[in-house]
This record gives C-alpha cells, sequence and structure tokens, in this order.
C-alpha cells in the first residue's frame, strides 16, 4: 500500500524506476545471445574475424560489434566531406559561377572550361568560409575543416583546403564514373553501390510522402486503426543541407522526417501531435545536436521553422505530380502554420520553396537518441515498446549480414503487432520476429518507382 510506505522506500522505489527508464533509454551493444540466431543463419556471410571459430564465440561478437560500430561512425566524417564537396558543386549563395551539374562532373579534370569553373568556386567557397558572418550550414562545413587541421584564416591554410576540396570533387567523379559503369554493365543494382560508401545525412521530402500514402493503405487494411499509434522511432532522420540531388544552400540545415511523420500521423487520425512520443535514431552527432537544440528552442517556446523544397521533375507521372503537390501543399497544417519562406535565388530557380513553423510542443515530443541500429539496441519494457519504426534511405549503406542484423535488432524495440517500414528491402534470410507486410510501390516517373516496405512484430 503506497500509503504505508516509509519515506526511505518511496525514495528507493522512486529511484529505481528513475533508474530503470534511464537505462531503457541508453543503448547497448547487442548482446550475444541476441545476434547469435542471425550469425548461425548467415553463416557463409560471416568476416572473417568472426569465422576464427565456428560457432562464433560471445568474445568474438562483442570486440567485433564494437570494432564495427566505430567503423561506421567512421564514414559519418566521408559523408561530411561529401556535403562539403555538394557545396563546392552546388552552392548558389557564396558564388556567382553556374553550379557544376553531374554531367560536367563526368568531365572535371579533362574539360578546361569545368576545371576552371570548378577552381573559382573553390576560390569563392573559401574565401566565404573565412569571412566573419557565416550561415548556419557555412559554419558547420568550417568547423569540419578545423577539425581535419585545415584553417581558411592563413593564406598557406586556404592553398591546402582547396587542394583538399578538389581533391574531394575528382573523388566523387571517380566515384560517380565507376557506379555508372558497374550500373550499365549490370554489376550492381543502383542500391549495391551504396553499402561501401560513406555515409551521407541527405534527406528530402520524396519518402515522407510515400511513408504518407502506405499509412493510408495500412488503415484502409485495417492494419492500422485511428489512434492506435502512441510511441513512434524514426532511424536516420537525416540533416538538408546541400543534399547532393536537389539540394543548394540558401536554407540552414534542417531535419524534416520527424515533423512529415508526424503531421502525417496527425492527418490520417492515427496519432495525437500533442501526446506522440517520437524517438529519433542517428549515429551522426550533427543530426543529434540539432535536434537536441530545436528541443531546447522549443522549450524556451520557439517554433521550428522549416524550409519545404521540392524540385518538380517533368517527367514526373502526372498522378505522382497531383498527389506530391498536395502532400507538399499540405505538410504542417497539422503541427503548425505556414511562415514566410527563403526567397529562393535565381541559380536554383527550379526549386520550389514554402515554409511552416512547428509547434513548440510538437517539437517537444521528439527524443533523440545516439544509436547505432545495426549494433546498439534498446533494451525497452513492453510498454515502451514502439508502435512503429520507420527507416528510410538508411539500410541501403549496409550489406546482407547488417540488413539482417538491424532486421532481428528493431524486432525487439517494437511491440507485438507493431510495423517497421522501410524503402530497402530488409532480407528474411535469418530469424527475426519481423514478418514481411503491406508493401506499396508508387510509379514517379517511367523506369522509376519508389516503395515502402512493411514488416510486422510477431509475438
Ligand atoms: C541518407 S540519410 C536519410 C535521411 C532520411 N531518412 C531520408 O530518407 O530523407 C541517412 C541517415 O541515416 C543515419 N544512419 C546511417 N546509418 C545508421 C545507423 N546504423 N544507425 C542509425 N542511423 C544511421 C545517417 O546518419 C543519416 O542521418
Amino acid at each position: 500500500m503506497p500509503s504505508k510506505m516509509s519515506k526511505p522506500l518511496c525514495v528507493f522505489l522512486f529511484c529505481l524506476l528513475t533508474l530503470c527508464a534511464a537505462l531503457a533509454q541508453t543503448p547497448q551493444f547487442v548482446p550475444f545471445q541476441s545476434a547469435q540466431p542471425v550469425l548461425t543463419a548467415m553463416r557463409d556471410a560471416l568476416p572473417p574475424e568472426l569465422k576464427t571459430t565456428n560457432p562464433v564465440t560471445a568474445d568474438a561478437w562483442n570486440k567485433w560489434v564494437r570494432d564495427r560500430d566505430k567503423e561506421i561512425r567512421g564514414r559519418i566524417e566521408g559523408g561530411e566531406a561529401e556535403t562539403l564537396t555538394n557545396l563546392l558543386r552546388l552552392g548558389v549563395t557564396y558564388t556567382k559561377e553556374p553550379r557544376i551539374s553531374f554531367v560536367d562532373l563526368q568531365n572535371y579534370g579533362k574539360d578546361r572550361e569545368v576545371n576552371s569553373l570548378a577552381e573559382k568556386r573553390a576560390d569563392d567557397l573559401i574565401r566565404a568560409l573565412a569571412g566573419p558572418r557565416l550561415s548556419e550550414g557555412m559554419l558547420e562545413m568550417r568547423v569540419f575543416l578545423e577539425k581535419k587541421g585545415f584553417s581558411p584564416a592563413t593564406p598557406d591554410g586556404r592553398k591546402k583546403i582547396k587542394a583538399y576540396l578538389l581533391a574531394n570533387l575528382a573523388h566523387q567523379r571517380d566515384d560517380l564514373n565507376k557506379w555508372g559503369a558497374e550500373l550499365s554493365a549490370k554489376k550492381i543494382s543502383i542500391y549495391q553501390g551504396f553499402k561501401d560508401r560513406d555515409i551521407s545525412t541527405d534527406s528530402n521530402l520524396y519518402p515522407d510522402y510515400t511513408i504518407e500514402l502506405h499509412l493510408r493503405k495500412m488503415m484502409e487494411q485495417g492494419l492500422l486503426k485511428p489512434g492506435s499509434v502512441h510511441r513512434v522511432a524514426i532511424v536516420g532522420p537525416g540533416l538538408d543541407f546541400v543534399n547532393k540531388n536537389f539540394g543548394s544552400d540558401f536554407y540552414p540545415p534542417q531535419t524534416t522526417q520527424p515533423f512529415a511523420l508526424i503531421d502525417s500521423l496527425a492527418r490520417l487520425g492515427l496519432a495525437d501531435p500533442a501526446s506522440v512520443d517520437v524517438y529519433t535514431f542517428d549515429i551522426s552527432a550533427r543530426v543529434n545536436r540539432h535536434i537536441e537544440r530545436a528541443r531546447k528552442t522549443a522549450a524556451a517556446g520557439k517554433p521550428y521553422t522549416i524550409q519545404l523544397l521540392c524540385t518538380p521533375l517533368e517527367q514526373w507521372e502526372a498522378a505522382y505530380r497531383a498527389g506530391f503537390l498536395d502532400y507538399w501543399q499540405k505538410f504542417g497544417d497539422r503541427i503548425g502554420k505556414p511562415a514566410t519562406r527563403i526567397a529562393v535565388p535565381a541559380a536554383a530557380a527550379e526549386i520550389w520553396n514554402r515554409a511552416v513553423t512547428i509547434r513548440p510542443g510538437v517539437v517537444m515530443r521528439i527524443t533523440p537518441v545516439d544509436m547505432n541500429v545495426v549494433y546498439q539496441t534498446l533494451p525497452l519494457p513492453p510498454q515502451q515498446q514502439f508502435d512503429l519504426v520507420i527507416g528510410t534511405n538508411i539500410f541501403v549503406y549496409y550489406g546482407a549480414l547488417e540488413q539482417a542484423l538491424a532486421r532481428a535488432n528493431l524486432a525487439t524495440m517494437i511491440r507485438p503487432g507493431g510495423f517497421l517500414l522501410t524503402n530497402e528491402i530488409l532480407p528474411g534470410t535469418a530469424p527475426s520476429k519481423l514478418a514481411d507486410s503491406l508493401q506499396t510501390s508508387v510509379l514517379v516517373a517511367q523506369g522509376d518507382t519508389e516503395y515502402v516496405y512493411g514488416y510486422v512484430r510477431q509475438k
């Protein structure tokens, strides 16, 4: 009886509960027992470090999982270097020079005009990075360079930065050419090319639209009931700033997927934006810091403003165009209100933009967690497991073993009957408590179809 409990006992129980809640939110490396069924099923696909004994031992797993986590997180630094290269190619705020398109990029090094364009853009970018008042995105890029030991403040530092920028541009060209050649020789699928690449935080609204279509279909088929979503996790929410396809730098780095999801859940009547709990799992310190800052700002009563960018393409199918643009127009109406957009510079005129401010109370619903979903886990008690987890454009960075480990691991954090939605297949080659569920395909343009794969957590 609580009323008859002694005060020290109450304090002890309170501390115990607080500790349990904190532990449930602290990621741990996936324990050997949980990984074992996957390792056994995928014996032939194991890396040499796990093959030194047969079967794999707990010691070998515990070492490997920590080493791999470090290695994967190292790929994030490469992704940041790629963002800097995208800024060099596509930025419009610091230069009057035309942008370096993918076609230009392929000719970098052998076309004098492209070489000269790259040189001029590099000079302009370095001048801007050395300037006194930097935009948030520029500042992040300068901090990235400084962490690598480069300083734009001295002539020697600027020379080294230029060499670094141009070497990265050449690296992106080689990557593009190699990928293109392998694709046309059909040696790889469009997705396989990502699995050993640096991990970028690029993001845009297109996967969010297909997730909304999929959620709608789940409701129509009775898989999800109104008001049934209370706890949600987003794997790899990303941070949009000069993304490689349609990117630019006239808006600050922003995260959009958590807001897109809450907005869709509210529009469909699946969740209440004032009470839904949203966790984000990401290995990028930039992403996690950004969300933590947005929460702090919201706690001080300030909303979060998002620029909603899209680049409608001529080749889009009419149905996709109408559906996506309708989604884009409505985006945010359940969680915020329209705001003044940042005007699109003439050099990026193909980008459309509108803006919304998201209510502070909605921003506060999001909790960022630094977690590698392939190798780390949250040991959640049943009442804290998720109703829904989504992860788009993330599993593409991993091979079959890592995808199988992620599938088995995510299953442990989803409540029985809950769902995982992704836009990449997570093969069922190893046992997991996630069974294949509904799939959605959306024809974007001839030869371009987007997919959402649903998985349901078994008992
Ligand atoms: C390309 S972005 C995708 C952003 C967004 N989901 C989208 O579709 O637009 C990939 C995101 O996944 C994160 N990520 C990659 N591997 C991860 C892992 N193993 N665990 C958690 N986050 C990861 C990256 O840091 C990045 O934020």
